[in-house]
């Protein structure tokens, strides 16, 4: 194991995901709790992280001096090498001027940090962020690299097997840094890099038990990657102390419900329960048309229903929930004030405060891409792995303007047309998220011999990393011919098709 002791960098979780793909188990712990995790779990190695706070304040976070005590080898990363000066006889200094972002590091001395990587006299990018600076290194250490704007951007005591950089390695933006990582865990402390997803597995449903001890769990089961991989692992660990709930609110995509059950009940034997309450859903939401009243009108009506199953089943002491580690950072970093809500995002976070019940979230460590390898782990099938994001208030959101039965209808029709179209090319994968949009427009058009007067449709599709940003797909024409064209002659209702090649920013993905 290697024990990550987390000062509050928003990329900590980077670290640990680094060292997995090393190969080596890791746990993040919030340095408070670092010196009884230290105890308790016998790491080989330890890396210090970055963190908002300045070592030269009165009170600001420390590591436990038994680390360093302890012959392990330890690499600090940012305000862990300012840590590890002012803890271990150096000096650090406040208020220089800034340095944050891309950065060139020129290696002045071998190190086994750099070994089979950089060579003196090489320069390299890294990522800076940081204020402060190191300005005296304690006894034994020497400078391996330096930057413009950090004579000690990187630093080590060899014997000790003490390492510490300025820059941050756990970023794709220092290029060479996982390979950095991977040099301090496999060549420095000496760990085999054998570990995989499949420890992963195992752990996680060992920590549920612990957690979840002979409670009652029930689970919100939406048919996304998320929800279901999190159902299926606190089912592998706990059984049938656990209920899923799948509430249809009638907003959900052709067949959809019907197939996520259906996989569910096939393959896993756990207990699901369906709730049918599209005519409550519909029936608050006809007519309306403000895309934040639709939003709100939806996650209150999924708590009250929520609640009521809840109830039904005589309560429950814990929520499952697919929360991916993303959702915490977004959730818990923005210190620098209020951020604006672009849109209420629906999920099931209003729940546990209202419902007193405690969280499980087995997924919070891992990033989409994780909890797709998870995923396959758990046997989930391929085709549902992969599938594309759905957003939880679903069709209404791609229904500008005022909901009725027969417009989600249309667009329900449209979407799976749509959908089946990208399949048949190939290119499901290649997108990131793909889905139709029925505006509150009509239009003319002739069929055969007739006029026409219909809704348009709006194509979309993007590429994306995270939902965060993202670029509309360049499909080629023929592509987007054919599907216009089956929409337009196999639903009833859409005489006219666009596609949408709006970028995120300045647009979003979904229209509301
Ligand atoms: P936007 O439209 O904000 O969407 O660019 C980014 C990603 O989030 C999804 N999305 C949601 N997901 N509940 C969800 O679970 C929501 O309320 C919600 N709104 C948007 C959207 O589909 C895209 O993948």
């Amino acid at each position: 194991t290697v024990l990550i002791v987390d000062f509050g960098s928003q990329v900590t979780q980077l670290i640990a995901r680094r060292v997995r793909e090393a190969g080596v188990y890791s746990e993040i712990v919030p340095f408070q709790l670092a010196e009884d995790a230290f105890h308790r779990l016998s790491p080989k190695a330890v890396i210090l992280s970055g963190g908002p706070a300045s070592t030269t304040d009165i009170g600001s976070p420390r590591a436990p001096q038994v680390i360093f005590e302890s012959g392990l080898p330890v690499l600090g990363i940012c305000y862990g090498e300012q840590l590890m000066c002012a803890q271990l006889g150096g000096a650090v200094e406040g208020g220089h001027h800034r340095e944050f972002g891309r950065a060139f590091l020129d290696i002045r001395k071998d190190s086994a940090l750099f070994d089979g990587i950089w060579e003196v006299g090489s320069r390299h990018q890294v990522w800076m962020s940081h204020g402060d600076r190191v300005t005296a290194l304690p006894e034994g250490f020497e400078v391996i690299g330096t930057s413009t704007g950090a004579p000690f951007a990187a630093i080590a005591d060899e014997k000790r097997r003490f390492y510490a950089v300025q820059f941050h390695p756990e970023v794709i933006h220092t290029p060479d840094g996982a390979k950095l990582l991977s040099n301090f865990v496999h060549k420095i402390a000496g760990l085999a890099g054998d570990w995989t997803m499949a420890a992963y597995h195992e752990q996680a449903v060992q920590a549920i038990r612990d957690q979840v001890g002979d409670g009652r769990v029930i689970c919100a089961l939406s048919g996304g990657v998320d929800s279901s991989v999190a159902a299926l692992l606190i089912h592998e660990a706990v059984g049938d102390q656990l209920t899923c709930i799948l509430v249809d609110h009638g907003l959900m995509r052709k067949n959809e419900a019907a197939e996520v059950v259906a996989m569910f009940r096939e393959h896993y034997n756990l207990s699901l329960i369906l709730v049918d309450a599209s005519d409550r859903f519909i029936g608050a939401l006809e007519g309306e048309s403000d895309p934040e009243k639709k939003r709100k009108t939806i996650g209150r009506l999924f708590i009250e229903i929520f609640e009521e199953e809840a109830g039904k089943l005589g309560g429950a002491d814990f929520l499952a929930q697919g929360t991916l580690y993303p959702d915490v950072i977004e959730s818990v970093s923005f210190t620098g004030g209020p951020s604006v809500t672009i849109k209420s995002h629906h999920n099931v976070g209003g729940l546990p405060e209202r419902m007193n019940m405690k969280l499980v979230e087995p997924l919070r460590e891992l990033f989409k891409d994780e909890v797709r390898v998870l995923g396959k782990e758990l046997g989930l099938p391929d085709s549902f792995i992969g599938r594309h994001p759905f957003p939880g208030p679903g069709l209404a959101i791609r229904c500008p303007g005022g909901i009725t039965r027969e417009k989600l209808e249309i667009l329900r029709e449209a979407d799976a047309i749509y959908l089946d179209e990208i399949r048949k090319a190939g290119l499901y994968d290649a997108i990131w998220q793909a889905f139709a949009v029925l505006l509150p427009v009509q239009t003319v058009g002739v069929m055969g011999d007739g006029r026409t007067y219909e809704f348009v449709c709006a194509l979309r599709a993007v590429t994306s990393v995270d939902g965060m940003t993202a670029d509309f797909y360049p499909y080629d024409m023929d592509f987007l011919g054919r599907a216009a064209t089956r929409i337009i002659n196999e639903v009833k209702g859409i005489n006219r098709v666009v596609y949408d090649i709006t970028s995120k920013p300045p647009g979003t993905i979904e229209w509301e």
